[in-house]
Formats: C-alpha cells, structure tokens, sequence
C-alpha cells in the first residue's frame, strides 16, 4: 500500500532490499511530510503567536489549521482541548504532575494494568511517591487480556485515576478502552488513555470513548519525531495546574502574581515545536487520504497472515494471542536470545525490535526476558512476511 511515498523504503541494507517491520518504535515519513518541513523551514520559518509580520501570522495560521485537524481526527469537542507535546511520554508526565498536585494526597489511589509501557508506570509512581499514593495494577491474562473484570473490585473510594493504554506495544492487545471507562464513570473516576499504538491503525473518537486524556505521539503515526498530543477534556485541563512555566503559558506577569493564559495554551510554555507540529498535519492529512479504516483492515490482513505463516515454524512461540489484536506480532524462537536473532535477522535487510520493549513487567508476567516484535505499517506488504519467514528458518538452522 503506498510503498512509493516512502523514499527510505528505497534502500538497501546489507545488500538485501530493506523490510522494516520495526513500527511500533517508529514509522517511516512519506515524501509529503518530509516535503512540508523543507517548505516550512525555506518559506516561512519564525516564531508564532507573537508576530505581527507576515511570516509570523502564516506560521502561526498553519499551527493553528494543524490542532483543527488533529480534533477532527480523533473527533474531540474542542480545538483548545488538544495540546501539543513532545510526544506520548511527555503528554503522561504532564497529566500525571499537574493530576497529583491537584487530586492526589496521602493514600489517594492510581490504578494502571500489567501491560503498560514504562512511560505509562514510572510518570504515576513519581507522582504517587511523591504525595504518598498507592499504584494498584489491573492484571492480563496470559494471552494478554487484561482482566477487565477484576476492574471494579480494584476501585475502591480513594481510586483518583485510572490510566490504561489503548494497544499494547509489547503483545499488539487492543484494550477494550470503551469498557473501562464506562466503569470507570459509574465511580466517577477519570480515564488516561496511552494511544501511541493505536492512532495510526485503528479510527480513534475521543467522543465516543468518552475518555478523559488520550495521548499519542507524531513519530509513529507517519510525523516527524519531537512532536506529540495530550487530549483532555476541558473540564479537567481546566482543573489541572500548569505544567511547566514559560512564554506563550500566561496572561499576565508581575513578580507579586501570574495568572495563567487560557486553554490551550495554558500547558503550552514556551516556543512550540512548530515545523513537526506542521509535519503532522501534513501526515494527518496523508493518513486521512489514504483512510484509516482501509489501513486498519490492511494491517489486519498482514496480521492474520504474519500470524499463520510464522505459526507453522517449529519452536517458535508466539507471545501476545489476545482476542483483539493490532498488527503487532511478538515471539520467540525455541531457546534463541532475541537479540542474537534480531542481530542476524538484520543481516538479511530485516528491522525489528527485541528486548523487553520498555514493558519489563509483561516480561515478568510471562516469564520471559524479551521477544522479537515485528510490528506492521501500511507500507508492509505479504511478500515481506514470506521473506521474513525464510530468514527466521535459515537463522534457527545457524543457531541452533
Ligand atoms: N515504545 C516504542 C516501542 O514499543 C519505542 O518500540
């Protein structure tokens, strides 16, 4: 699908066509993304928000188009509910210090599940360690369920948050996030959502799901790195406390007091990331040209196929079999370390992932020190799986 759009798919390495199964860490930019950031760095580049000349006002309108489209892709109510970030890991640190200056205090409790990213443990343990708290954590099954039913027996009255990812990185699950939430609401509880692996491969509604924050970063939906989003809701940012101090944050400076600006850019301190912000409304747009559902029912394909395929090679085991799954395949082979197989896998021009992929708790759950994960994009196609399938078989036979 769309191959050609991608210039760095052209290439080989170690003298093999390159096949990049590796995009659940980070996906590749077609021309038009790469394009809008030469564009925007030779013809417009300058600070935003605070100009009144020309260049300035034309910066500042692409910036502005750029949160009205990133509303309208995952259907929030409001342009001032999308805030721009980093990227995933900070729209998290964000919600969880201004979230636990606010509601936590000693006892308070912060609920978040056995599959999380380390992204999504270490910013709520700071904030619990911090104002006394106690982490609780929903647990998955062995295929990588989470035990959603065990949900409401976790709350109790001190249960102040509760944050869940939407696909997990490590085992492709996709949580039943809708679910959640409506258990969640039934206590009044608001729900955190991590949607990096999700935006890209599956239609996000915010509004529908009705979720409180969902976060997700540009770097692995097509947009450059550096660049992510923090959705909330406007009753809760409106409660939150800023994050960080800085430009562009506030309404007016005197050194008695500083009342801060209004939403959204309340949690936006400092200059902005402006060219990626651009980038992603460039990939956003790429994204909704060639239509999410028709991309969610590609990878779908790939998976299934990926699934039946590396399922007939002896001693290799699949890790992640949940009932809903993205396209992320992870698995071991027989006794191989993954990192050796990952190591020659690359010899033959094929990128993927090993290791723990910064979920250290999935791994203890499931008594393993790491997988291989092949993670699929709309660029993969089912010859790059046989191919896939070929060089495992000729790594098993060298290594074992
Ligand atoms: N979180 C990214 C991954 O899963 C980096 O690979």
């Amino acid at each position: 699908m769309r191959r050609e759009d991608f210039p760095i798919l052209e290439q080989q390495v170690n003298n093999y066509p390159l096949i990049y199964f590796d995009n659940a860490a980070t996906t590749q930019k077609p021309n038009v993304v790469i394009q809008s950031l030469v564009d925007y760095y030779s013809t417009i580049n300058s600070n935003i928000h605070r100009g009144i000349h020309s260049l300035s006002m034309l910066a500042t309108m692409q910036f502005e188009e750029a949160r009205e489209n990133v509303k309208e892709f995952i259907n929030a109510a409001h342009m001032y509910e999308i805030i721009f970030t980093k990227g995933t890991t900070d729209s998290i640190n964000l919600v969880a210090s201004s979230f636990a200056k606010q509601f936590l205090c000693e006892g308070s409790e912060v609920i978040i599940t056995e599959m999380e990213h380390h992204s999504n443990i270490v910013p709520w343990q700071l904030a619990c360690e911090e104002k006394k708290a106690i982490l609780k954590v929903l647990p998955m099954d062995s295929h990588g369920n989470l035990h959603v039913e065990k949900l409401k027996d976790l709350i109790t009255e001190k249960t102040k948050i509760i944050s869940v990812t939407h696909v997990s990185n490590a085992l492709g699950t996709i949580n039943p996030i809708k679910e959640i939430v409506e258990i969640a609401h039934l206590y009044n509880i608001p729900v955190f959502v991590d949607g990096a692996q999700a935006v890209s491969h599956i239609p996000v509604d915010v509004q529908y799901l009705d979720c409180d924050f969902y976060a997700f970063s540009g770097h692995k939906m097509y947009a450059p790195m550096g660049i992510g989003v923090l959705y909330g809701k406007e009753k809760w940012l409106e409660k939150l406390p800023p994050y960080q101090g800085g430009g562009e944050m506030i309404e007016k400076v005197t050194f008695e007091k500083t009342t801060y600006g209004e939403l959204p850019f309340k949690f936006e301190a400092g200059t902005p990331n402006v060219a990626d912000v651009i980038g992603l409304n460039s990939a956003i747009n790429y994204i909704n040209e060639v239509g999410l559902r028709g991309i969610y029912d590609y990878e779908h394909q790939l998976l299934e196929y990926a699934t039946e395929k590396l399922s007939e090679i002896k001693g290799l085991k699949l890790v992640g079999t949940a009932d809903e799954k993205s396209a992320i395949i992870s698995f071991n082979l027989n006794k191989i370390h993954p990192y050796d197989a990952g190591f020659l896998l690359d010899k033959y021009g094929i990128a993927l992932r090993t290791g723990h992929h910064c979920a250290q708790p999935v791994m203890d759950r499931l008594g393993i020190d790491g997988t291989l994960r092949v993670s699929f994009a709309l660029y993969n196609t089912k010859d790059e799986i046989d191919k896939l399938v070929e060089a495992i078989l000729n790594v098993r036979a060298m290594l074992l």
